[in-house]
């Protein structure tokens, strides 16, 4: 089985590696993304192994089915990048990595509301440069705050419980109510009920033509004043020039996000030495309360350990021919 690893780093790359020793397939990382002018690339091979800002459209799919692509292996949870539908007319098969690590992002939400709310980021700068004044950190207790949820599978359920231990009261919407979260006094929602009563609104749902652009400015103009949003789930959950209106006239008092809706012109990669000509990132990087991580919300070793081994065994299930139980349909 030879597969082509787009979007690759030296940590995949290492990963894949270490695993493969255990299945022996020929990888070919390229570290540019799959899209229609990188698709011929993996001309050679049997599959494609893609991640988040990969671009697997129409155009792309096309190419790499005339190249004899059977197999496209997204080392992610997320597929909102793929054209399911043009994977089917092509009988391209696509497999997902559905969980690896709730806990890396779920962890990693409430990194970025701890950072925003007691500024552990500032403080750091200070004190290393003799700074011990303490004017501007103050934050806010999360004990009896109220955190809104939105979406309520694996990662949000995890936040849930984390959020719980803090004393925190949780109000969730979803299209579908989880037992386990019901069972521990989470409480079930309207959309609207939930933007109006939190004081901290994280959005754990898929990117897709229902959730797109869920905050924006009509939302944000239902919630309370100073409210704080996170978004580790994917860019396009937030209107962002709405979000900058809402900050800029102080509704939002805190944003904090890993992910951005033109992400993948930017994230992941060094761009420390160029100009960045995207006007709309660099004005959320001018507010003082809104701190923004490169999607690395999953980047733990245990998540890695399971995105890799977890990709592997949905190739070798291709490889055999047995069920596809990771298939995204
Ligand atoms: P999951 O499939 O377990 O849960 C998603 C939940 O969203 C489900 O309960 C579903 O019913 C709900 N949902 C679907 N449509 C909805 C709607 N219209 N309104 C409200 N809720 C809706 O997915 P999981 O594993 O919890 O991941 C959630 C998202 O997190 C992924 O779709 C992905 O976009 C993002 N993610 C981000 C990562 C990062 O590194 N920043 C890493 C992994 C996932």
């Amino acid at each position: 089985m030879r597969i082509a690893v787009f979007s690759t780093k030296t940590y995949d790359q290492e990963y894949f590696e270490k695993y493969n020793k255990e299945y022996n397939y020929s990888f070919s990382f390229y570290e540019t993304a799959l899209n229609p002018n990188t698709a011929k690339l993996a001309a050679d091979c049997d599959a494609v192994c893609v991640f988040v800002n990969d671009i697997v459209d129409d155009n792309t799919i096309k190419i790499l089915s005339k190249n004899g692509i059977q197999l496209i292996a997204l080392r992610c949870a997320g597929y909102n990048n793929v054209d399911l539908d043009a994977a089917k007319k092509k009988n391209i098969k696509v497999v997902r990595v559905p969980a690896y690590s709730p806990e890396a992002v779920a962890e990693h939400a409430l990194a970025l509301i701890l950072t925003l709310n007691r500024k552990t980021h500032k403080a750091y700068n200070r004190v290393r440069e003799g700074n011990f004044s303490l004017k501007n950190l103050m934050g806010f207790n999360l004990n009896n705050k109220t955190i809104g949820v939105i979406g309520t599978g694996k990662i949000g359920e995890t936040f849930c419980k984390i959020m719980k231990g803090f004393g925190c009261k949780l109000i969730a919407y979803d299209i579908a109510e989880n037992e386990n979260l019901v069972a521990l006094d989470v409480e079930y929602m309207s959309l609207e009920k939930v933007l109006e009563q939190s004081d901290i609104l994280s959005l754990h749902c898929p990117l897709n033509k229902h959730t797109k652009h869920i905050v924006n400015k009509a939302s944000i103009a239902s919630m309370k004043d100073g409210v704080m949003i996170i978004n580790t789930s994917r860019g396009a959950l937030i209107k962002t020039e709405d979000a900058i209106e809402g900050l800029k006239n102080k509704k939002i008092g805190y944003l904090g996000i890993d992910v951005y809706e033109q992400e993948e012109n930017l994230f992941f990669e060094d761009h420390s030495e160029v100009i960045i000509e995207d006007d709309m990132l660099l004005r959320l990087l001018s507010f003082p309360n809104v701190l923004i991580t490169s999607h690395q919300a999953y980047f733990t070793k245990e998540a890695m350990d399971q995105i890799t081994t977890i990709t592997l065994e949905n190739i070798k299930s291709f490889v055999n021919k047995l069920e596809l139980k990771n298939e995204v349909i």
